[in-house]
């Protein structure tokens, strides 16, 4: 089957703030997508971007990140989709069979908010024939682990990538994996991974 991972950059983070005069609040922006990705405005704190795209401002538009998902329905069997809390409403209503599943990173930093955010949503679209119970090994909707710290902001721990191929029910050696937004090329290493693993237990 064909399969998919896009992770790309976030929707802008959108807050209110009440410093109008009169005391009435405005909701800001702020691009995510061009602070990681591209030339934004970054705090004096920040380390520097991961890595630069021309295009990533393309990604502060909500109606983008919806046509991608329209493009994955469109193109793959299953597919998974990356992204933040806030940025779930870009996607809009979704396909009724898919899922939420939830990346817990302990080691998430605490921002400009009290509030410290420590998950991340992962859409999941299992293709129709893997749903079932009896179609495979179970996979939990939670997924507790360290987000890397190897200076690429948004990349991916490898358990991550394996977690999220185990929910589509990845079969090394038949399936395609397309990396949609390779990065630091961590998930397409993780998937390699699963598949020199498969083709050495096949060997032995
Ligand atoms: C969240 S990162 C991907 C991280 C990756 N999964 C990893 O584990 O390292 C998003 C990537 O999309 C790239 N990007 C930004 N704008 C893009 C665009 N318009 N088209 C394609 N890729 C873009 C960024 O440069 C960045 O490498």
């Amino acid at each position: 089957m064909r399969l998919a991972i896009a992770d790309p950059p976030y929707p802008p983070l959108y807050s209110e703030r009440f410093d109008a005069a009169g005391g009435e609040s405005r909701i800001v922006s702020r691009s995510r997508s061009l602070r990681w990705y591209g030339d934004g405005s970054r705090g004096h704190k920040d380390p520097a971007p991961a890595d630069f795209h021309p295009e990533a401002s393309k990604w502060d538009d909500l109606g983008a990140h919806r046509q991608l998902m329209l493009d994955l329905i469109d193109k793959y069997d299953g597919w998974a989709i990356a992204t933040t809390p806030d940025g779930l409403g870009a996607y809009g209503a979704l396909p009724v069979s898919a899922r939420i599943m939830s990346w817990v990173r302990p080691n998430g930093m605490p921002g400009g908010g009290r509030l410290i955010s420590r998950w991340e949503p992962v859409i999941v679209f299992v293709p129709e024939a893997r749903r079932a119970r009896s179609t495979g090994m179970l996979v939990s909707d939670v997924l507790v682990a360290a987000a890397p710290r190897i200076g690429f902001a948004g990349a991916k721990p490898p358990e991550w990538t394996r977690w999220v191929l185990d929910a589509l029910g990845y079969a090394p050696g038949a399936d395609s994996v397309t990396d949609v937004f390779p990065g630091s090329g961590s998930v397409a290493a993780a998937a390699d991974g699963m598949l020199a693993f498969a083709t050495a237990e096949g060997a032995s």
